[in-house]
Parts: structure tokens; sequence; C-alpha cells
């Protein structure tokens, strides 16, 4: 009887054992998992530059002068890409992310990577002054500017785009106006093109 006793009593220890490892596992496993969603989204619109993101502080210093580089933050600034990351704060955003199983959208990489400047990049190419808060910014179409913005390259087309300056076509925009938008409607270049227009060829 006390044999049979001491053997349930051993069972039942190497049972608590077994069972609190597998706690530990599964423990392991969900960790893992936060840690994934944590991580940038594999097909990040912004992929790893050869040149730092400085934000739209620095490019508005002269592209609010008509005289330097002309008036483009002021069109940008009324647009919807410069309110981008906000929109992430409004109800609908809210109610879209819960479908997805999203707490807070402005915090989410899943929502994020297409609101914001560079997200997922390496911070080394990232400079402290870009912020979530400017939403879809200059650098967003036109790449890095740390190594174009000087006024000398910039005026200089050919150099700037060896720089980093990206003239942007259809392929830009389509790394966000894509089917993976949750609000996604057809995107047709022309047209948005003309919506965001910030640039006056018959001038030049
Ligand atoms: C020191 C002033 C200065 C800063 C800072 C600056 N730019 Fe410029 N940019 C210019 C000037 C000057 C031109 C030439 C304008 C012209 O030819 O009429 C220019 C031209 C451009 C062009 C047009 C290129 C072409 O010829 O088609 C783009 C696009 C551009 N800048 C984007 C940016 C972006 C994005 C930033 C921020 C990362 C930036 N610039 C920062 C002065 C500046
Ligand atoms: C980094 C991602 C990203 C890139 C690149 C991008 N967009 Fe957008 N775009 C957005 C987001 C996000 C919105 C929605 C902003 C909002 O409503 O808050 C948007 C909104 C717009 C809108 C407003 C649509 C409406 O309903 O009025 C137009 C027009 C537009 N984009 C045109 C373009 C064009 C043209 C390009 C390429 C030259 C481009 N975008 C590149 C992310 C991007
Ligand atoms: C959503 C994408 C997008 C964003 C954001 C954006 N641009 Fe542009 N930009 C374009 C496109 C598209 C063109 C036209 C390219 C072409 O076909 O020549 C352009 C053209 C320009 C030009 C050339 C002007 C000319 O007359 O030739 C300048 C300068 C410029 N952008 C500066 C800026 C600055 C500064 C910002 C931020 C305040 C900005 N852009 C934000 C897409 C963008
Ligand atoms: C693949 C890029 C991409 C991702 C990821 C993305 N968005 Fe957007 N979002 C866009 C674009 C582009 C627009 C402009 C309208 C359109 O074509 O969908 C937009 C527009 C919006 C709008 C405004 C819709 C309107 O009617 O004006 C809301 C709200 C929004 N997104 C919420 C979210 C939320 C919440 C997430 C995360 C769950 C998210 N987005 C993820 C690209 C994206």
């Amino acid at each position: 009887m006390r044999k049979l006793f001491k053997k349930i009593i051993a069972g039942c220890i190497i049972l608590m054992f077994v069972y609190t490892i597998r706690i530990g596992f599964v423990k392991a496993e969900e960790k893992e998992e936060k840690k994934e969603e944590a991580k940038p989204p594999k097909e990040s619109p912004f992929r790893e530059p050869e040149h730092q993101y400085v934000g739209v502080k620095k490019c508005k210093i002269c592209h609010k002068v008509k005289k330097i580089g002309g008036e483009q933050f002021q069109v940008w600034e009324k647009s919807k890409h410069a309110k981008a990351y906000e929109t992430l704060g409004t109800e609908e955003a809210k109610k879209i992310a819960k479908e997805r199983g999203i707490d807070n959208p402005q915090e989410d990489g899943r929502c994020l990577k297409c609101h914001t400047l560079a997200f997922g990049v390496d911070k080394k190419w990232v400079t402290e002054d870009v912020t979530k808060e400017e939403g879809v910014s200059c650098e967003a179409c036109h790449g890095p500017g740390a190594d174009y913005k000087d006024k000398k390259i910039m005026q200089d087309k050919q150099k700037a785009i060896e720089k980093g300056l990206v003239i942007p076509n259809e392929t830009t925009c389509t790394a966000c106006h894509n089917s993976e938008s949750p609000t996604y409607e057809e995107f047709k270049y022309e047209e948005f093109k003309e919506k965001i227009k910030h640039w006056d060829k018959e001038e030049k």
C-alpha cells in the first residue's frame, strides 16, 4: 500500500515537472510571436537605403521658399499624405485595426509601414529629426535626402540622383497604393498624380 502511494506521488511529481517545462515552452513561443510582431513587416515599402533619411523639416528650409527650391512644402502640408499618421488615430482606423486584432494602429507596424516615413529602416539610416507625425513626407517618394539636400547638389539634377534623389514614378506609389491597404481604392497613376501636384513644369 505504501509502495503504491509512493509511486503515485512520484508520478505526480514527474507530471508536474513535465507540465512546468511545457508551460515554459509555450511562454517562450508566445514571446517569440510578440517579437515577430514588433519587427517590421517583410514587405515594408522602405528598403534598406544607402543614404540617411533626414525628415521633412530639412526639405522645408528651401522648399517653402519660392526663390530657393519652390513652394512644394505648402502644397504637401495640405495633402492627405501629411495627415497619414493622424489618420491612424481616427475611429475609422481603430475599427479597421480591431478587425485585424490590432489594438493601436498608431503603434503597430502593420499600419505604420505605409502611413509614416522610413518605417522599419535600420536606425543608423534615420536621423532623429524624422518623426512618425510627419506621415508620408517628401523622402517617402523622393528618397533619403542626407546626401543630396545641399544646395549645390540639389541644383544639379544628375548629381542629386547620384546622391540618392528619386524622381518618382508609378512604382514609387504602388509600394503603398496596393491591395494590402485595408481601404484600397484602385490606383490610377495619372489621376492620383494630378491630385498631389506640387510642381510646375510650365514655369521651367
Ligand atoms: C539648401 C536648400 C535645399 C534643401 C535643404 C533641399 N532642397 Fe531640394 N532643391 C533645392 C534647389 C535649389 C533645387 C533646384 C530648384 C530648381 O531647379 O528650380 C531643388 C530641387 C529639388 C527637386 C527637383 C529635382 C529636379 O530637378 O527634378 C526635388 C525633387 C527636391 N529638390 C527634393 C528635396 C527633398 C525631398 C529635400 C529634403 C530631403 C530637399 N529637396 C532639400 C534646394 C534644396
Ligand atoms: C509610403 C507610402 C505611400 C507612398 C509611397 C505613396 N502614398 Fe499616396 N497615400 C498613402 C497613404 C497612407 C494615404 C492615405 C492618407 C490619409 O488619408 O491619411 C495616401 C493618399 C493618397 C492620395 C489621396 C487619396 C484620396 O482619397 O484623396 C493620393 C491622391 C495619393 N496618395 C497619391 C500618391 C501618388 C501619386 C504617389 C506616388 C507618386 C503616392 N501617393 C505614394 C501612402 C503612400
Ligand atoms: C507621394 C509622393 C510625393 C511626395 C510625398 C512628395 N513628392 Fe515631390 N514629386 C512627386 C512626383 C510624382 C513629382 C513629379 C515627378 C515628375 O514626373 O517629374 C514630384 C516633383 C517634385 C519636384 C520637382 C518640381 C518641378 O517643378 O520639377 C520637387 C522640387 C519636389 N517634388 C519636392 C518635394 C518636396 C519638398 C516634398 C515634401 C514637402 C515632396 N516633393 C513630396 C512625388 C512626391
Ligand atoms: C500597403 C500600405 C498600407 C497599409 C499596410 C495600411 N494602409 Fe491605410 N492607407 C493606405 C493608402 C494607400 C491609403 C489611401 C487610400 C487607399 O488607396 O487605400 C490609406 C488610407 C487609410 C485610411 C483613410 C481611408 C479614407 O477613407 O480616407 C485609413 C483610416 C487607414 N488607411 C487605416 C489603416 C489601418 C488601420 C491600417 C493597419 C491595419 C492601415 N491603414 C494599413 C496604405 C496602407
